[in-house]
């Protein structure tokens, strides 16, 4: 996986993670598509076209799935 480092105005620094390399998606992506409503792979597939080509991204990106989908239900509790 490839890391890229964005450095903002503030001078906040972010790391994005490449999760799948066929489509270039990034976590920050599948987290917005989450977070857009997005409640599974398939969804997730459809709105980003991760793990739509050779698949070797396919479990982290149903890992990442999950994780977004439990800190959503912690921030709506
Ligand atoms: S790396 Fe995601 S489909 Fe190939």
């Amino acid at each position: 996986m490839h890391l890229q480092l964005h450095y903002h105005n503030d001078l906040e620094l972010s790391v994005v993670m490449y999760v799948c390399l066929c489509n270039a998606v990034t976590d920050k992506e599948i987290a917005q598509a989450v977070s857009d409503g997005a409640n599974n792979l398939s969804s997730v597939q459809n709105t980003t076209g991760a793990a739509t080509g050779c698949g070797s991204c396919k479990r982290t990106t149903e890992i990442l799935i999950d994780q977004c989908l439990a800190e959503k239900l912690i921030d709506a509790a």
